[in-house]
């Protein structure tokens, strides 16, 4: 008797179960009591009135989808716009939308490095071992040499780049999902001009949180515009939408019509979150403030938690990452929060190679401080025990 084909299934499901390490999805209603520190609207632009009747005008007048890739049905003037827009805002020259920050990522990381050159030196890519899974995909991808160096360690990409003799591309978040910390872009940016080599930061939880008003990490960092830097950018997170875009040199964004796999042969950016991500920046022109509540109330919810004796890392933007004792601690704490109203992220092996695993607390900048006080007492009485 043959084997059935995904018997294999089965075994490595008991593996994952034993180890606590099966996921799960459950049922979300459209309106929750739930105080929300799991999800990553930051400024609190998903459900916006302004930002979701962008999304439903752009959807009557575009229609409900993009109908396919932008180099078969065209550009909308919405897509302009939001281009335009997004590389205004962040300092940039140009930007290129895509359906997901995650496809943009992959498209920036293969695109930038390409296939080797006609004398066989490849392009060598250096990826700092913290980096985000779409990143990592990316390398994957990637027609290059790869150089995972250690987490935030400009000295690391200095050594990896300057043992390559062909050009090189370094890829770094520029605030890490996990722990919530800040990459050292200016000492990174540095360590790449001595290389000759370029800089690609995904700066998907630095938008709309750092930076004047919102402009960015790298903008923050001054960096934004220079010629030898590209950032990567979601629209799912402060603005509250859904898709991702390129920033950089108007020669690269034009490089990556041409050449990004997941911009030619992906449908374009549905309308609706093109229509909702340009309203979200206009929220964002008007309100900048929202930028700096979302901070302090990431600063508010660690004083809180540190206060009671939970290990946290000390947040550089809106992300609180909370240590848990192991991954089934871990659960069971983020489901025990969940029942007494306050939904957290939960962050295990393997989305962490460390093998530490994480409650993670996303700031909002639309929580009063009741609220913030009440979640964070929630956190602190169901911790279990160290
Ligand atoms: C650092 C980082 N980069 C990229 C992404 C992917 O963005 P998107 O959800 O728009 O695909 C995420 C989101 O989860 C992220 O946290």
């Amino acid at each position: 008797m043959p084997q059935h084909p995904f018997d294999w299934i089965d075994a490595q499901h008991q593996r994952q179960l034993a180890a606590g390490l099966v996921r799960t999805l459950r049922p979300r209603p459209a309106d929750s009591a739930l105080v929300d520190l799991a999800g990553n609207d930051y400024l609190g632009l998903t459900r916006h009135p302004e930002v979701t009747e962008a999304a439903a005008r752009a959807a009557r007048r575009w229609g409900a989808g993009a109908t396919g890739s932008r180099l078969v049905t065209g550009t909308t003037a919405l897509h302009a716009r939001l281009e335009e827009s997004l590389a205004e805002f962040c300092g940039f020259e140009a930007a290129l939308v895509f359906s997901s920050g995650y496809a943009a990522n992959l498209a920036a990381v293969t695109a930038l490095t390409g296939p080797p050159g006609p004398d066989g030196t490849g392009a060598l890519l250096v990826c700092d071992e913290g980096n985000h899974a779409s990143l990592i995909d990316g390398c994957r991808l990637a027609r290059a040499e790869k150089a995972v160096v250690p987490h935030a360690d400009p000295a690391a990409f200095r050594k990896a780049m300057a043992a390559h003799p062909g050009r090189a591309l370094a890829v770094t978040d520029s605030v890490f999902s996990v722990d919530g910390d800040a990459a050292p872009l200016r000492a990174l940016a540095e360590a790449c001009r001595e290389s000759g080599a370029a800089l690609l930061v995904d700066d998907a939880h630095g938008l709309g949180v750092l930076g004047e008003g919102g402009r960015g990490a790298l903008h923050a960092a001054g960096l934004a515009g220079a010629d030898d830097v590209v950032a990567t950018v979601t629209l799912s997170k402060s603005l509250g939408s859904q898709g991702g875009a390129v920033l950089g040199p108007a020669k690269v964004i034009t490089h990556l019509v041409s050449n990004a796999r997941t911009f030619i042969f992906d449908t374009g950016l549905a309308p609706a979150a093109a229509g909702a991500a340009l309203e979200a920046l206009a929220v964002l022109r008007r309100e900048p403030e929202r930028t700096t509540r979302v901070r302090a109330v990431a600063d508010e919810l660690h004083r809180r938690v540190t206060a009671a004796g939970l290990p946290a890392v000390r947040p550089d933007a809106a992300v609180v990452s909370v240590r848990a004792p192991s991954p089934e601690a871990a659960v069971r704490w983020a489901a025990d929060c969940r029942d007494a109203g306050v939904a957290v992220g939960c962050f295990r092996p393997p989305s962490v190679p460390d093998g530490i695993s994480r409650l993670r607390l996303t700031a909002r900048a639309d929580l009063s401080d009741g609220q913030v006080a009440r979640a964070a007492e929630t956190i602190v009485r169901t911790a279990p025990a160290c």
